[in-house]
């Protein structure tokens, strides 16, 4: 297939453009590098030794995207740009709504005027709302942010596309955490400012870029009292978009939910001593009260996409470590500009 991936320069989407290559896809990205830096491109190439098409421009952009589909073979879109900071999203509503939703309506409808019926979305567990400890696909959604609400709303509106629409091929994938990076450590997360998440802030800490981890609350009802979740290396998460596509294939359900996780809940203490073992020394830490609006335990209920894709992680959470910690340590300040 010729697939065209949006936030194909990000984090998830970076490496999935490489997972889709290896399995014979073709693929074209766009991406307005608002939260990706362009060197990522040269780095794909060389790890793919393919020349990456590259479309840098706004999917909010409804003439743009429409040109697009106009010049170029697509036969399926994977959804991953748009905005993602939880606490952003708090203070700058309106552009988490305008940008999430808008660029779904963009790439949507030029869809529609091609006939191009398959879409992987990028969606997340915060769709589960505060209920996200073994949660299966069935659970009612809800969020508890902004952020989390274009997630919700942006799978209603593609069930209702779909549903008007019976060739309509959409798989909504629910990710829990995704961390790691690619095992050469020259692709990885990059945060452009403070990590908000636990993994990246772990590793600028390793690297003497930040001085201590705080750890948001050891009193909750877990096995040491901190927040447990799901983490998902972003190569398994990586194929299991590549899995997803192809089940779309077979499929004869306008619209399928899977969820992406191993199923299994580390706490934040059990991943920061799995990360000082890929580091081989301490690193230091201090507990804090907890972060406003977080869950104690978030794990997937994985056995459908087992089933369905079948799809199953392979790696552990030390490889997750040992792989972010050979990214970080490589590019201490993330990508070159
Ligand atoms: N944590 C710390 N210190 C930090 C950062 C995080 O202790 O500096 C803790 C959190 O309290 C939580 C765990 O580490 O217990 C994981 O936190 P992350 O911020 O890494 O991940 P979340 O599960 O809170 O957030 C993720 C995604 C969001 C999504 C959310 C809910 O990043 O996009 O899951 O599904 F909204």
């Amino acid at each position: 297939m010729r697939v065209l991936v949006s936030g194909g320069a990000g984090y998830i989407g970076s490496h999935t453009v490489l997972a889709l290559i290896e399995a014979g896809h073709d693929i074209l990205v766009v991406d307005d590098f608002s939260n990706a830096k362009p060197t990522v491109v040269g780095r794909l190439e060389a790890l793919s030794g393919r020349h990456i098409p590259v479309h840098a421009f706004d999917l909010t952009d409804a003439d743009k995207t429409s040109h697009l589909f106009d010049t170029e073979t697509i036969d399926a879109v994977i959804h991953f740009a748009g905005y993602k900071a939880v606490g952003e999203s708090v203070a700058k509503p309106l552009s988490y709504y305008e940008n999430n939703l808008g660029s779904t309506f963009s790439l949507v409808r030029a869809m529609q005027r091609h006939g191009v019926h398959k879409l992987v979305f990028s969606s997340s567990a915060t769709v589960y709302g505060t209920d996200q400890a073994a949660a299966t696909e069935d659970r009612p959604t809800f969020a508890t942010n902004p952020y989390g609400w274009t997630k919700v709303m942006q799978e209603q509106i593609l069930r209702d596309v779909a549903a008007a629409d019976p060739d309509s091929r959409f798989a909504l994938l629910r990710y829990f955490n995704p961390v790691g990076a690619h095992p050469s450590g020259t692709i990885g997360e990059d945060p452009s400012d403070v990590p908000n998440n636990l993994m990246p802030y772990i590793a600028q800490v390793a690297v003497g870029r930040r001085e201590k981890l705080q750890v948001f609350g050891d009193d909750y009802d877990t096995v040491d009292g901190t927040g447990v979740r799901d983490y998902i290396h972003v190569e398994d998460l990586a194929a299991g978009h590549v899995a997803a596509l192809e089940a779309l294939e077979r499929t004869e359900e306008p619209v399928s939910t899977w969820n992406l996780g191993t199923g299994r809940g580390t706490s934040v203490l059990e991943l920061l001593h799995a990360f000082e073992r890929a580091v081989g020394r301490e690193l230091p830490y201090e507990v804090v009260a907890r972060r406003a609006g977080d869950v104690a335990a978030s794990y997937a209920d994985p056995s459908k996409a087992n089933a369905e894709l079948g799809w199953r992680t392979v790696k552990t959470v030390d490889e997750m470590c040992a792989d972010t910690w050979r990214w970080q340590s490589q590019n201490p300040d993330g990508y070159p500009d």
